[in-house]
C-alpha cells in the first residue's frame, strides 16, 4: 500500500515545484483535490470555488494572489457560524476542522477520497471533506455532522441509525449519516435504489449496509422490501 502522504507535498516543497509537477501532468494538486472530493453523490465539479479569505495577506501577480506556503488566516462558514483560522493553504478542510475548530465529529478514515467517512455538505452538496482544501470552502455553507441536529434535538436520521442499530464501530457512521441526509434533503421519498446509490461511495468494514437502507427509508416513510 502506496503512503497516505502521498496525496499530499512533502514539508517544505515549495510552489514551484507544485507548479513544476502540475506542467508535467497538466493536472494541479487543487484541481485534482476538487475533482477527486466530490462523493457519490455530487453531481457537479467545484468550478468557480476561487474565494479565498480576504483577510489573507499574499503577493499578488497579474491579479492573481499568492498563499502561503505558511499559515494564512482562512475565514470559514461552518454550522450558521463565522470561525477564522490561522492555516497553511494546504490544510485539508477535515484537518481545519478536526484540529483547528475542534469538530471531530467528521471522520478521517482513508484520508485519500476512497471512502467518504469525511462527508461533509458544502452548499448541502455532499462532498469529502479530506480532498478538499479548506480555503476552497471559503464563501460556502459548510456543514457537518455536528450541524444537522438542531436546538439539542438529533436529527430524525440520526435518530433512526439508532433505532435500526445502523452502526458496529461507527468510523462510517457521520459520513453515512451525512450521505443520506443530503439525499433526503433533495429527495424526501427516495427509493431503496436512490439510497444504494446515495451511499455507493461510502464504505462500511462492518456491513451495516441493510441497517442503514432500513433507517433512510424509515426516515423516508418507505416500507423497505427485503
Ligand atoms: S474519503 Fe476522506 S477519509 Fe476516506
Ligand atoms: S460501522 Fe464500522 S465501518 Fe461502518
Amino acid at each position: 500500500m502506496s503512503d497516505p502522504s502521498e496525496s499530499r507535498p512533502a514539508e517544505g516543497k515549495n510552489d514551484s515545484a507544485t507548479a513544476a509537477d502540475s506542467g508535467r501532468t497538466g493536472i494541479s494538486r487543487r484541481g485534482f483535490l476538487k475533482g477527486a472530493g466530490l462523493t457519490a453523490a455530487g453531481t457537479a465539479l467545484l468550478d468557480g470555488v476561487q474565494a479565498f479569505s480576504s483577510e489573507a495577506p499574499g503577493a499578488s501577480t497579474h491579479g492573481v494572489t499568492e498563499l502561503g506556503p505558511g499559515p494564512v488566516p482562512v475565514r470559514l462558514h461552518v454550522n450558521g457560524a463565522e470561525h477564522t483560522v490561522q492555516i497553511e493553504p494546504r490544510t485539508t478542510l477535515a484537518e481545519a476542522l478536526r484540529m483547528h475548530l475542534g469538530m471531530t465529529g467528521t471522520k478521517v478514515v482513508c484520508d485519500r477520497g476512497v471512502c467518504s467517512g469525511c462527508t461533509f455538505w458544502l452548499d448541502k452538496m455532499p462532498v469529502n471533506s479530506c480532498m478538499t482544501l479548506a480555503i476552497d470552502a471559503v464563501g460556502h455553507n459548510v456543514t457537518t455532522i455536528e450541524g444537522i441536529s438542531s436546538e439539542g434535538e438529533i436529527h430524525p436520521l440520526q435518530a433512526a441509525f439508532v433505532k435500526h442499530d445502523a452502526m458496529q464501530c461507527g468510523f462510517c457512521t457521520p459520513g453515512m449519516v451525512m450521505s443520506c441526509a443530503a439525499l433526503l434533503e433533495r429527495n424526501p421519498h427516495p427509493s431503496e435504489h436512490d439510497v444504494r446509490h446515495a451511499i455507493s461511495g461510502n464504505l462500511c468494514r462492518c456491513g451495516t449496509y441493510p441497517k442503514i437502507f432500513a433507517a433512510t427509508l424509515d426516515v423516508a416513510g418507505v416500507t423497505r422490501n427485503a
